[in-house]
């Protein structure tokens, strides 16, 4: 199995830090004193029940949501004092349920992604069609977004966050940047959910940091590095997933009783 084998040499380079983070929306503490240090090469899986605050969460330390309480520090520095245009070209954002008003055709939504990076024309036309092969949009470039299915859709979103943080320069190291995904499998085939995982470990491996939300454990935990378990309480587990995926923990996240069943690879499985 192609797991994020998160390098030895890159595992003190630390890119985010939250201290004593609380998440608060309406009149809700949804999350309470987070501490948790992301590093550079991490592929970090985020689960927890519906509602518990994990998209909250991601708008928060992607900066698209003010602090509640607590400190965010980002490449040791404050979040909050980073501007938006400096923070485009080392963090991207993919929402939960990503979309456009507008009719766009889908490369003008890849080309806009870059629209912070000064590269030639046919740098940027090369960049993109080398994620449009990598995550198979390739035959959606000249589509217009919203004739789109949801699968096809996601995955053009899912180009687009990348193709905001990568070089111009392909050798360039992707240490130092943070891609932050909301679910970003949640509408896709077997193929592509395979696909859209070993193509997240290829650039984890190049030394970006992956949060990634997500439902589907038995689908991310053999390609993820970490795992985190969130409930009201804050961090129900933080670790690898063959050792935060318990019966004990999954009941404290999910409010139910589930069976894990270990093969002898260690790799790990959640059934109902
Ligand atoms: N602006 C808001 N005002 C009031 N409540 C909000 C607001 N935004 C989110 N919430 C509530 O906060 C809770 C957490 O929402 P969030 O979207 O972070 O959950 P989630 O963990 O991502 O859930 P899911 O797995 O369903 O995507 C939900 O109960 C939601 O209704
Ligand atoms: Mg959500």
């Amino acid at each position: 199995m192609a797991r994020c084998n998160h390098a030895e040499s890159q595992k003190h380079e630390t890119l985010l830090t939250l201290i004593g983070v609380d998440v608060i929306r309406g009149k809700r503490q949804l999350l309470c004193n987070l501490n948790l240090v992301f590093n550079a090469g991490e592929f970090i899986a985020l689960a927890g029940e519906n509602g518990c605050g994990k998209s909250s969460l991601l708008t928060v330390i992607g900066g698209l949501a003010p602090l509640d309480k607590g400190t965010l520090l980002f490449n040791g520095e404050a979040l909050s004092e980073i501007g938006l245009r400096k923070l485009a070209n080392y963090r991207a954002v993919m929402a939960q349920s990503a979309s456009t008003p507008f009719g766009f055709v889908v490369d003008e939504i890849l080309q806009l992604a870059r629209h912070h990076i000064i590269e030639s024309p046919d740098n940027r036309h090369h960049i993109i069609g080398k994620i449009a092969e990598q995550f198979d949009i390739t035959h959606l470039l000249s589509r217009n977004i919203q004739t789109l299915s949801g699968g096809e859709r996601q995955r053009v979103f899912l180009s687009k966050a990348i193709l905001q943080l990568l070089p111009v320069n392909p050798k360039d190291s992707l240490v130092g940047k943070l891609l932050l995904l909301d679910e970003p499998t949640s509408a896709l085939d077997l193929r592509h959910q395979k696909l859209v995982m070993q193509q997240l470990v290829s650039l984890s491996n190049q030394g970006l940091c992956i949060v990634c939300v997500s439902h589907d454990l038995n689908l991310i935990s053999p390609y993820c590095s970490r795992m985190i378990l969130l409930a009201e309480q804050g961090c129900i587990a933080d670790d690898k997933p063959e050792n935060a995926l318990t019966i004990d923990t999954l009941a404290r996240c999910y409010h139910t009783q589930l069976n894990v069943i270990r093969n002898q690879e260690h790799d790990v499985f959640v059934t109902h």
